[in-house]
């Protein structure tokens, strides 16, 4: 173990995401049990620059693990971009003797690790968002729990829909990634999937496609749309307009980034901030924790921005196959 560190705190920053709270309790208590001292910075990088620094001790992260959102609460700031805010925050950690940060959060969050780790901070960057979209990763915290509360979502709009014979456009999450969608057109069913990676804007193909499907006798036809396509509404009334079909936009919107974590978030949370404290006290920084071919893995935050990953070629033509 490092003699180094002594302190260490944690921060949530960019969306929330349910499986957050999971890995601040494992971060906590492994921390406690490996004999250090915990903070707990509130509302992410802003509220660092605000001092808004907090003991936690073992009991103060009880009751949390099964509850979605942060309990320290996140930000998006801006200012944190800029050199001399990066410095007032290195400085701010070591006035209150944190040696090193647990920053859970997606790419830009680790770019703010980065810069603290470069001002003699340690950090140990974990990958919390609901969107899938980090590339040294296939698993991120959130995204088990999103993808069963949008499918369990469009299952309900399918009654419906079908009880209506109506065609129904349903638009999930994911910013500029297609991973929510893609999951719950395979998942629900869905008769076409619309994602960044792949959509040739072709919307007389999906057209016909609704227009066959209806001559073949299906009641209902399900559009997953990735919200990084967008414009639901407008495309709802393009397609009514061209298919005489009714035609109806649901934007599931944040109810996909709250909710109790399932059991995959809150146990894969739970490791892998026992393994962000445990690669900290090895004397690794400037990391983040990743889960890869079964194992969960750390890689240098620079190497792991530059990594890139894209939509399974295969899953995605399954998802197709399957609507026939
Ligand atoms: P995510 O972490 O989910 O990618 P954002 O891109 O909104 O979400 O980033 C979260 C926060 O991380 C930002 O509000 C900012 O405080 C910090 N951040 C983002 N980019 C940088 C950067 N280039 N340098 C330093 N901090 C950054
Ligand atoms: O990154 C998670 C996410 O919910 C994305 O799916 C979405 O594009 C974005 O955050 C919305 O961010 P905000 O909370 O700033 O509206």
């Amino acid at each position: 173990m490092s003699n180094e560190i002594k302190t260490i705190a944690i921060l949530t920053s960019g969306g929330d995401a349910p499986g957050m709270n999971a890995a601040i309790r494992a971060v906590a208590r492994t921390a406690i049990a490996r004999g250090l001292k915990v903070k707990g910075i509130k509302r992410g990088y802003a509220g660092l620059l605000n001092e808004e620094i907090v003991e936690i001790e073992a009991r103060n992260v009880s009751d949390i693990i099964q509850r979605g959102g942060t309990v320290l609460g996140t930000a998006r700031c801006l200012e944190f971009k800029k050199a001399e805010y990066q410095k007032k925050g290195a400085d701010i950690c070591r006035k209150h003797g944190i040696d090193g940060i647990v920053v859970i959060g997606g790419d830009g969050s680790y770019r703010g690790a980065q810069a603290l780790s470069r001002l003699g901070i340690n950090t140990v960057g974990l990958p919390g968002t609901i969107d899938l979209d980090i590339s040294c990763t296939e698993y991120t915290i959130g995204f088990d729990t999103a993808v069963n509360t949008a499918m369990e979502a469009i299952d309900k709009v399918k009654d419906t829909s079908s009880s209506h014979e109506r065609c129904s456009i349903i638009e999930v999450m994911g910013r500029n990634a297609g991973y929510i969608a893609l999951w719950c057109a395979v998942a629900n069913g869905a008769e076409d999937v619309l994602i960044p990676e792949k959509y040739d804007y072709n919307e007389q193909e999906i057209i016909n496609h609704i227009i066959e499907s209806r001559k073949r006798g299906k009641s209902h036809h399900i559009i997953i749309n990735a919200e990084g396509i967008g414009h639901s509404t407008s495309m709802a009334r393009r397609i009514e307009a061209a298919t005489g079909i009714e035609t109806r936009a649901t934007i599931l919107g944040y109810m996909q980034r709250g909710g109790n974590p399932t059991a995959k978030d809150r146990f894969y949370a739970s490791i892998m901030g026992a393994y962000a404290v445990d690669i900290m006290l090895q004397g690794k920084t400037n990391r983040v924790v990743g889960y890869r071919h079964g194992e969960f893995v750390d890689y240098d935050i620079e190497e792991a921005l530059q990594m890139e990953k894209g939509i399974d070629e295969y899953q995605y033509e399954v998802a197709q196959l399957l609507t026939v």
